[in-house]
């Protein structure tokens, strides 16, 4: 018999099925034994009738997480038996037949309620027994279908998504980069892409206009609530659009996708409010401020963008000045000589996307005159020679024709955990890292095999490569 999910058991009372899945619970009164099964639709209340000897002799040995397929009749419960907290509680399967498809030991993590009880390390070393947990499998389908939805709604304005290169080349964006050695090229390396920045610009001297893509972005930076090793992007670039025009773009994208998918949450207004980051400094003290009227509100969502961000700061610690955003961002103006005398005073078209307080998103319009651009990497400390080594494709390519264009990267972990109230993004990503970057489920990182460092021409000092 084909299978059928315990949600479509609904309409088959005085039919005969067959469903699949987990033993979620067990209670044993007497001649009775009732299970509760567990599919990915949801639960279904099976009877084993002891006048059924055989078959309930079997279930007499079923334990929890046991994955079983079960053959019987759809009944109706009586009126005093309704559950009116599952979607099948109106009805059971009287089983007739069992067939345990494997069986499972006891739990070394209890995934009965939310999770946010226990040790979190211990949850994530049994990651996948984590995520039967049904807070989480909310979680993940519920990323699910905002990314689909930000996915179609872009798709459906023109946009296309084209995949950049994970393998890419180190780049001057801020953080630290995760290197990978080149076999072929022993000695070179390449960096894992912080973001697909530049790639998505070249896009744009390609003609392609509108892009997008939902990107995995990684940066080897100590992991936060709010912050993992590698986090997701929804990353757009436009050409021949101005600031205003990408805000309202991503103003429009948010909204509709509320109202769609969480039509419980309020925003708290509209058109997101346009704050400049002086302000906002002065307002609130902070590029990122909270502007619920109500912080215990789990459905307040409060967006705004913070514009206007100086486009260079200073690094104490290095002794230099910093890119604010990233060096490819236009400065406010387009004199080299402005620059150069006072980068303390220079704004840029930088923007970002705020919501309850975190950075939501970030972008700019980028900067397409090669002579401000190597002013720009010069004040950030690097030599004329060094600039155009690195960047000889980014200054060839804006040789031949490069459509004024910018863009954004609106976090995709950060955004679904505040819409999920989830105090932090490992809640909403299927296999996170900790704390210290590690995965405790798989055990990585891991030692590696001489022969595969010997390959590559590297060699462990100090610290022993033990496996
Ligand atoms: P930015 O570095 O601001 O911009 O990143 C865009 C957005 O991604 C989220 N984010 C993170 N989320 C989780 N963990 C992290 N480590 C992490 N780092 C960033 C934030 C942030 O606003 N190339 C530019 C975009 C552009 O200019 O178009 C960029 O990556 O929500």
């Amino acid at each position: 018999m084909k299978r059928s999910l315990t949600k479509e058991t609904i309409n088959k009372e005085e039919q005969d099925v067959s469903v699949s899945g987990w033993v979620d619970t067990i209670r044993s009164h007497g001649k009775l034994i009732f299970i509760d099964l567990r599919d990915y639709s949801g639960i279904l209340q099976v009877v084993f009738n002891a006048q059924k000897s055989e078959v309930y002799e079997l279930a007499k040995k079923l334990r929890p997480e046991w994955v079983v397929e079960i053959q019987g009749t759809i009944k109706k419960r009586p009126d005093n038996l309704v559950n009116n907290n599952i979607e099948t509680g109106k009805i059971e399967l009287a089983a007739n037949g069992l067939i345990v498809l494997s069986e499972s030991g006891a739990l070394p993590i209890s995934i009965e309620k939310d999770g946010y009880e226990m040790d979190e390390e211990k949850r994530l070393k049994y990651r996948y027994l984590d995520l039967r947990r049904k807070r989480l499998q909310r979680n993940l389908k519920e990323r699910h279908r905002v990314i689909k939805y930000m996915r179609d709604f872009l798709s459906e304005r023109g946009f296309t998504e084209i995949e950049t290169p994970i393998l890419a080349k180190s780049t001057p964006e801020g953080a630290r980069e995760f290197l990978v050695p080149s076999r072929f090229h022993k000695g070179k390396f390449f960096a894992l892409a912080q973001s697909p920045q530049q790639y998505k610009q070249l896009l744009m001297v390609a003609g392609f206009e509108k892009y997008f893509q939902v990107a995995r972005a990684l940066r080897d930076e100590d992991p936060r609530a709010d912050r993992q090793a590698e986090h997701t992007q929804l990353d757009i670039e436009l050409s021949f659009y101005s600031q205003e025009e990408i805000l309202e773009l991503v103003e429009n994208l948010y909204i509709d996708l509320v109202k769609n998918l969480f039509p419980e949450k309020k925003i708290k207004e509209i058109p997101f409010p346009r704050i400049t980051y002086q302000e906002a400094a002065e307002k609130y003290q902070s590029d990122k401020p909270d502007l619920r009227s109500d912080k215990k509100d789990e459905n307040e969502l409060a967006f705004a963008f913070i514009t206007d961000f100086p486009m260079f700061e200073w690094k104490e610690g290095d002794k230099r000045w910093g890119a604010m955003h990233h060096p490819f961002t236009k400065p406010q103006t387009d004199d080299v000589a402005e620059i150069k005398k006072d980068p303390s005073k220079i704004l840029a078209f930088q923007y970002d996307a705020v919501l309850n307080g975190f950075e939501i998103g970030g972008g700019s319009i980028r900067n397409i005159n090669a002579d401000v651009l190597k002013e720009v990497f010069k004040v950030l400390g690097n030599k004329e020679k060094d600039i155009m080594e690195q960047f000889s494709h980014y200054f060839d390519a804006f040789g031949f024709g490069v459509p004024p264009h910018g863009g954004i990267a609106l976090g995709i972990d950060r955004f679904l955990a505040i819409l999920m109230n989830e105090p932090n993004i490992r809640e909403v990503i299927a296999f996170p890292k900790t704390g210290d970057n590690k995965d405790l489920m798989i055990g990585i990182p891991s030692a590696v095999d001489k022969m595969q460092l010997k390959e590559l021409g590297i060699e462990i000092r100090g610290r022993k490569n033990k496996k």
